[in-house]
């Protein structure tokens, strides 16, 4: 697929960070993931940060206007002019239909939406397990995906740590979040044509294969 314009949904621990880097490998694609992005802001302590972090720590959504200016500006950026996979946005309906005001004022509109489906007793089990990399933002897991030494990044040496929000009862709030606020866009993009589903259940590998298949398909 050239210039690939999707949107990758999915509740939390889905698989949407690790299975949208290894698309960005494959095609090139910018990888836009909007909790990256807050993240940064909050370690940079960036006025975005400081309204971000409050949300963030309590598993709730950062308001719709705030991540609607964040998306317009970052797909301006000059990487995303030759495709973009956007993971964790939008997710309330009212991001929905701003990015298609976004996309209509850059002529683009969206190839596919991508829906990881994972049962909740799974999500708890990898989310829990989660480290991610200080440095290179890479993801493992301790059981499912550790790395070769403990506590350090694979690829870059880079510290790893356990996100604040991956705390037991923070994933509860953020799972009513996801079923409240984020599970109608699943309807929304099915009227419209764009939605593909994907079983989230399986290895990383099994996965990866199955979502390079339904990216493949989606292309053809
Ligand atoms: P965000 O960072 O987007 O979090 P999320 O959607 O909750 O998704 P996660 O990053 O938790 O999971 P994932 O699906 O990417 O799974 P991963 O690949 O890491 O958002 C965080 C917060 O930012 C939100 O709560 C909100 O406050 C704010 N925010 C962000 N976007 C926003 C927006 N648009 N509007 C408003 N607020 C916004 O995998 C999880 C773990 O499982 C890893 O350890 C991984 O190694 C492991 N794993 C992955 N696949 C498998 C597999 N197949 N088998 C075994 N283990 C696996």
């Amino acid at each position: 697929m050239t210039d690939m314009r999707v949107v990758f949904l999915g509740p939390p621990g889905a698989g949407k960070g690790t299975q949208t880097k290894f698309l960005e490998e494959r095609y090139g694609a910018c990888q836009v993931s909007t909790g990256d992005i807050l993240r940064k802001a909050v370690r940079d302590h960036t006025p975005l940060g400081k309204k971000a972090s409050e949300y963030l720590d309590k598993g709730e959504l950062v308001p719709d206007d705030i991540m609607l200016n964040l998306v317009a500006e970052r797909l301006r950026e000059r990487d995303c002019e030759k495709g973009f996979i956007l993971d964790g946005f939008p997710r309330t309906v009212a991001q929905a239909e701003g990015l298609e005001g976004i996309l209509k004022d850059l002529g683009w509109g969206l190839d596919s939406v991508f829906c990881i489906q994972v049962p909740q007793g799974v999500i708890i089990r990898r989310l829990s397990g989660r480290r991610s990399c200080r440095k290179c933002g890479s993801l493992y897991h301790t059981v499912f995906n550790p790395p070769r030494r403990e506590g350090f990044c694979d690829r870059c040496d880079g510290g790893l740590y356990q996100r604040q929000d991956d705390l037991e009862e923070t994933i509860a709030a953020r799972l009513r979040v996801f079923e409240k606020q984020t599970s109608p866009l699943v309807d929304f993009y099915r009227k419209r044509g764009l939605l593909k589903e994907i079983n989230g259940v399986g290895s990383v590998e099994q996965i990866r294969s199955r979502v390079f298949q339904a990216v493949g398909e989606a292309a053809a």
